[in-house]
C-alpha cells in the first residue's frame, strides 16, 4: 500500500520467518498508507509525531475466555476470486476478469499447472523498476488500466494495480467478513463497527451492507479515497460509513476519552506503519496498548474483536495469549489460527496471516 516520503528503516527483527508475501505487505504498510509514492498523498515525510502516551497495562481480572485453537479459516476458489495455481516462488490468481501472476515466497513447491496456463496471464508483477503503481506491472496481452471492476459476494469494487504487488484487496480476509456479517445480521439490533487500518474498505462495505453503522480509519488519505470510490461503486453511498484519516492508536484513544463505543472492532495492523502525521506504529511495541484500547471502547453488549497479523516473527499463539489475557472477565471465546487460501489446481493451502478473535 503506502509509499510516503519516509522509508521504513531496516528492522531485521520484523523480517518474516516464513513468508515473503507477509514481508511485502509489511513493506507497503511500513511506508504509511495505501499506495502513495514519494510523490503521493498520505503520511507525511520523515516527521515523527509523538505517539500517544503509553498505557499503563496491568493484568485484567476475571476468568480467561474459553479458547479455540488452532482454527484455520479458509477461502476456497469462488466466482469472484481464485488462487488458480502456485509454485516456484509465484502465484497465479484470478481476480474477476484477470489472471494475475505475483511473487509468492511461500510457494516453495512446484507449479501444478502447465506453462500454457501461466502464459495466459493478463498481468505480471515485475517490481523491477522504481516506478510507481502500474509501472511496476507488465501486461503480456494488452495494456490494462490501473483499476478494473471486481466483486465480492455481490459487492462491486475496484481491483487496482499498485506499487507493492497488491491489488486493492486481501481475499483471505473474506473469512472474517462473512463471520462479521453473520454476527451483525444475527444481532437484530443496531450494531456499530470500527474498522482500524481499513485500507480500501471491503470490510467496511460488508459491515455496512449487513446493516451496521461503520467507522473506518486509515492513515492513508489515498487509501481512504479508494475506499470511498469503492463505496460508490458498490452502490452503498447511502449507508452510514464515516471515513477517517487518522492514526489508529490515536483515534482509538480519542474514542475512549469521548466515550464512543463499538460492538465490533476489526484491526489489521501492519508490522510497521506510519500515521498521517508521521506517528510510528510498531506492532510489537504498540499492539498490547491497541488491543487494550479495543477492549475499553466496546459497548456493554459487544459482539467481537478481530485481530489479524502478518509479516511478523510470531506464531498465532502469541496474539492468542494477548487477546485472551486482554479479554479476561469478558466471557466469550478467543479463537486463533491462520487465514489460508486454498489453491484450485492441487488443493494446497497458502497461508497469508495469523489471526486471533474474541467472540462474545
Ligand atoms: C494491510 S492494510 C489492511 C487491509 C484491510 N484490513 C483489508 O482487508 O483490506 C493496512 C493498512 O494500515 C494502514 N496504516 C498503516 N499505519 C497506520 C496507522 N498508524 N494508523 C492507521 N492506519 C495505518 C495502511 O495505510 C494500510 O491501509
Amino acid at each position: 500500500m503506502a509509499e510516503a516520503g519516509h522509508v521504513a528503516p531496516e528492522m531485521p527483527f520484523l523480517k518474516p520467518f516464513r513468508d515473503k508475501r507477509r514481508d511485502s505487505r509489511s513493506h507497503q504498510l511500513a511506508k504509511g498508507g495505501a499506495q502513495q509514492g514519494p510523490r503521493g498523498t498520505g503520511a507525511s515525510g520523515n516527521r515523527t509525531e509523538p505517539k500517544v502516551a503509553p498505557r499503563v497495562l496491568s493484568r485484567r481480572d476475571g476468568a480467561l475466555p474459553a479458547e479455540h485453537l488452532p482454527l484455520i479459516l479458509e477461502v476456497a476458489p469462488n466466482a469472484d476470486y481464485a488462487l488458480l495455481d502456485s509454485g516456484a516462488g509465484q502465484k497465479l490468481e484470478q481476480y474477476g476478469p484477470y489472471r494475475i501472476v505475483r511473487p509468492e515466497g511461500q510457494a516453495i513447491w512446484q507449479k501444478a499447472l502447465p506453462a500454457k496456463d501461466w502464459d495466459r496471464a493478463n498481468a505480471i508483477f515485475t517490481g523491477d523498476t522504481d516506478e510507481e503503481g502500474i509501472g511496476r506491472w507488465r501486461f503480456p496481452k494488452t495494456p490494462l488500466g490501473e483499476t478494473w471492476p471486481m466483486k465480492h459476494d455481490g459487492i462491486d469494487y475496484l481491483g487496482r494495480f499498485t506499487s507493492f504487488r497488491h491489488v486493492g484487496v486481501f481475499p483471505e480476509q473474506a473469512s472474517h467478513w462473512d463471520h462479521m456479517a453473520g454476527l451483525i445480521a444475527a444481532a437484530k439490533r443496531p450494531v456499530k463497527v470500527l474498522n482500524l487500518f481499513g485500507y480500501t474498505g471491503l470490510a467496511s462495505l460488508v459491515a455496512a451492507r449487513a446493516g451496521a453503522e461503520v467507522t473506518h480509519v486509515d492513515a492513508s488519505k489515498k487509501a481512504i479515497g479508494w475506499a470511498r470510490e469503492n463505496q460508490e461503486m458498490a452502490g452503498l453511498s447511502q449507508k452510514p460509513i464515516r471515513w477517517i484519516v487518522d492514526d489508529a492508536l490515536k483515534f482509538a484513544e480519542r474514542e475512549e476519552r469521548r466515550g464512543s463505543r463499538y460492538d465490533i472492532v476489526l484491526f489489521d495492523p501492519p508490522a510497521y506503519g506510519r500515521g498521517p502525521r508521521g506517528e510510528v506504529w510498531q506492532l510489537f511495541e504498540d499492539l498490547p496498548d491497541l488491543t487494550d484500547l479495543c477492549r475499553s471502547i466496546l459497548t456493554p453488549k459487544p459482539l467481537a474483536v478481530v485481530l489479524t497479523a502478518y509479516s511478523i516473527r510470531a506464531s498465532f499463539f502469541a496474539i492468542h495469549a494477548l487477546m485472551r489475557d486482554t479479554f479476561a472477565g469478558m466471557g466469550g471465546t478467543v479463537e486463533s489460527g491462520e487465514l489460508i487460501i486454498r489453491e484450485k489446481s492441487a488443493g494446497r493451502a497458502l497461508s497469508t496471516s495469523l489471526f486471533s478473535r474474541w467472540v462474545a
